[in-house]
């Protein structure tokens, strides 16, 4: 794995780091990471929604006092671009997620610490800046569950993020064909000292699926029960059903990713993006909805935004950049992803994020 921490020449847009990963991370761990699960058809499906729409030009707009700065959840941010959870940073880098979280506070983003990391949460914590959130998978005992939002409500964690759509996690078949397998010493330190608990065999006439690897898949009633137990708010990521939207927010649920885990759940799921207007239609204009899945520009959040995005979150473009060049590449990728936003704003006449509505986009 090459590291440079230097920015490389050549990288003028942010899916540039895209193009210089697999010689960083090694063709392997690039296919690891590229990959969705399966036949890799909902990864494709998240660029290709991309394409499906075009941003029409505005004309004489006054656009001098433009920014892309937000408010969410409490906090100012500068641009509507998050910091996905993602396992395993040590594939990427050897700072692995000290060096993410390092990024995000150099450049003010809300980093999502997910609960597979290389770093402990409280490591990350040390590093990042004040907006951080911790991205929680339900443990199959709640008095794991209970530590480890014990430990991120300790370590400063503003609010957690539930991913529920990733319950079974089929590999898929293009870094299977790699040869990849988890090195062993990329463990999920968030977890290591919590005693290991052997899966059962399961019995004659059972499902290795549905009472194997689904036996510990949350329910609505762990989704209630967590509610109860924090006063940090919970927002639930892996949503694309309108009915699943409406329902989460009527639980108490303080907002949701439209997301597809960037392909890796259920392959053959619809992109992100194709969703998000009717997820968006179903929870009313005022509730929190990020997007994330797809995304590698600022003219595609500018996409996501007009199609109803609050923000959207940078998954597999983070461990490019991390990879290519440690954290000043990550700080380097958001730097561009906001600048190819606020030239897409610009260019159609918005001046702040509210500006970008469905009327800027057209169908192509
Ligand atoms: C290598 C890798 C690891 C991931 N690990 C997690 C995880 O631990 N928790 C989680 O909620 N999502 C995880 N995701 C999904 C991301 O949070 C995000 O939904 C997805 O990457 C967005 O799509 P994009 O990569 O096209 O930006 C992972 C994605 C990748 C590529």
């Amino acid at each position: 794995m090459a590291s440079t921490e230097r920015i490389p020449a050549g990288i003028h847009n942010a899916i540039d780091y895209e193009r210089l990963a697999p010689e960083a991370l090694g063709a392997q761990r690039f296919a690891y990471i590229a990959g969705g699960s399966g036949m890799d058809v909902t990864v494709a499906a998240n660029r290709a929604a991309f394409e499906r729409w075009a941003i029409v030009p505005r004309l004489l707009r006054d656009v001098r006092g433009g920014h892309s700065r937000l408010q969410l959840a409490g906090m100012d941010l500068p641009h509507p671009f998050l910091l996905a959870p993602v396992a395993h940073g040590l594939l990427a880098h050897p700072e692995a997620e000290r060096a993410t979280a390092r990024a995000a506070q150099a450049t003010g983003s809300c980093l999502v610490a997910s609960t597979l990391t290389s770093c402990t949460l409280e490591e990350i914590a040390a590093a990042a800046g004040p907006a951080r959130w911790f991205q929680l998978y339900l443990q199959p005992e709640r008095a794991r569950t209970l530590d480890l939002l014990a430990r991120a409500q300790a370590a400063g964690y503003r609010a957690i993020v539930l991913t529920l759509d990733a319950n079974l996690q089929l590999p898929s078949r293009s870094a299977l064909a790699s040869g990849f397998v988890l090195p062993a010493d990329c463990v999920a330190a968030n977890l290591a000292h919590y005693p290991q608990v052997p899966a059962p065999a399961p019995r004659d006439g059972q499902s290795r699926i549905f009472q194997g690897a689904m036996r510990h898949a949350p329910t609505w009633d762990d989704l209630r029960w967590l509610l109860s137990q924090t006063r940090l708010p919970i927002w639930v990521k892996g949503v694309l059903h309108a009915d699943d939207a409406r329902q989460l927010q009527d639980a108490g649920v303080a907002g949701i990713v439209v997301s597809n885990h960037g392909g890796r759940g259920l392959d053959g799921s619809p992109a992100s993006l194709a969703m998000l207007p009717t997820v968006r239609a179903a929870v009313g204009p005022d509730y929190p909805v990020l997007m994330d899945g797809g995304v590698r520009s600022g003219l595609d959040a500018f996409k996501a935004l007009a199609l109803g995005a609050n923000a959207v979150l940078i998954g597999r473009l983070q461990l490019y950049a991390l990879a290519v060049a440690g954290a000043l590449g990550v700080a380097h990728l958001l730097q561009l992803l906001t600048e190819e936003l606020h030239a897409t704003m610009a260019q159609a006449g918005c001046a702040t994020l509210s500006d970008i509505t469905p009327e800027v986009l057209t169908p192509c």
